[in-house]
């Protein structure tokens, strides 16, 4: 209402109510997250400063960011931030929304890196370099190579690797899965987070503010990580790593798709207890006929 005085609690009363009938289940959350972004304070100072009255300026931005959010606009997209293995990562509506659960995926990918000298990882389907950026941020002496078929996607993740210090350790490539990196293999790791959503599968309404590219993989997902499998063959090294995150739940059929030069080694549970990230080891190449030995088939 014009003229009325409202303070930091009273505002986010009201919007938690508003949000809640618009169907957002974190109303309480994105009230604050929203309204700490405007005031520029963190979230804790709203509790501390909570009969803190607002401006009317203040309070016209706050609005503004509030009705978007109610027609499902992702927080990140209003605030341009996203914090994702304990970094804060620049979001915009080119990019998805970093998950919690790939985290899960950076992890096995530093595990794995470790005992390695200067391993190399490609990250394919980069988006906004989450992946990449927090791999490169654990392991000091890594080198990453990102690709994308977005460009827009690739200049935020060059941004975020800069914000992070790891940019120098890094290369971005705009194209189709491992196409753009053929002569620079082999890599220790080839990582990747799919566009896994079929299309017509039911979604929540912020997916559908989130890049199609991100999220739909064409008429069948499967067919993109039988892609993957096989690019990531051509240039990994030896002994080396895939990792993909999984849809939840379909962890069977997307291990079968892994072409002969793969071993299945590991599926890795989210914080749902669901299968959310594979692991496969190339086989190692077999080894070159020594001196004198013809090799199979070979004439004599
Ligand atoms: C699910 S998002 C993952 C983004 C980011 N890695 C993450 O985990 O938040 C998939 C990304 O793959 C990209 N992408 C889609 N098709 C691709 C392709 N054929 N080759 C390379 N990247 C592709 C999309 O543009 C999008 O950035």
């Amino acid at each position: 209402m014009p003229g009325e005085r409202l303070d930091v609690l009273e505002v986010l009363r009201r919007t938690e109510r508003y949000f809640a009938e618009a169907g957002i289940e974190s109303a309480r959350l994105d009230a604050e997250v929203l309204l700490a972004h405007v005031l520029g304070v963190e979230r804790i100072r709203l509790y501390t400063g909570h009969d803190r009255p607002l401006s009317a300026a203040e309070l016209s931005r706050y609005r503004a960011l509030v009705r978007r959010r109610a027609a499902r606009e992702p927080v990140a997209y209003l605030t341009g931030v996203k914090e994702f293995h304990s970094l804060s990562l620049k979001v915009t509506p080119d990019v998805l929304v970093p998950r919690p659960e790939t985290e899960h995926l950076v992890d096995l990918a530093v595990e794995l890196s470790r005992g390695l000298e200067e391993p190399r990882l490609l990250d394919i389907g980069t988006g906004s370099g989450c992946i990449a950026v927090a791999w490169a941020v654990e392991v000091k002496e890594g080198r990453f190579t990102a690709t994308d078929v977005s460009a827009a996607a690739l200049e935020v993740a060059r941004e975020n690797a800069e914000r992070h210090g790891v940019a120098d350790r890094g290369e971005f490539l705009e194209g189709d899965l491992h196409h753009p990196v053929r002569s620079r293999a082999p890599f220790d790791l080839v990582v990747s987070n799919p566009p896994y959503v079929a299309p017509g599968e039911v979604t929540d309404p912020e997916c559908r503010r989130e890049p199609e590219a991100a999220v739909f993989a064409g008429e069948d997902p499967a067919r993109f990580y039988e892609r993957l499998f096989r690019g990531a063959l051509e240039v990994t090294a030896p002994g080396g790593h895939v990792l993909v995150e999984l849809p939840g739940g379909r962890e069977e059929e997307i291990a079968s798709l892994l072409p002969g030069g793969w071993v299945l080694e590991r599926i890795v549970r989210d914080y749902h207890r669901l299968p959310r990230v594979l692991a496969a080891r190339r086989r190692p190449d077999p080894a070159p006929p020594s001196a004198g030995q013809a090799e199979p088939g070979a004439r004599s």
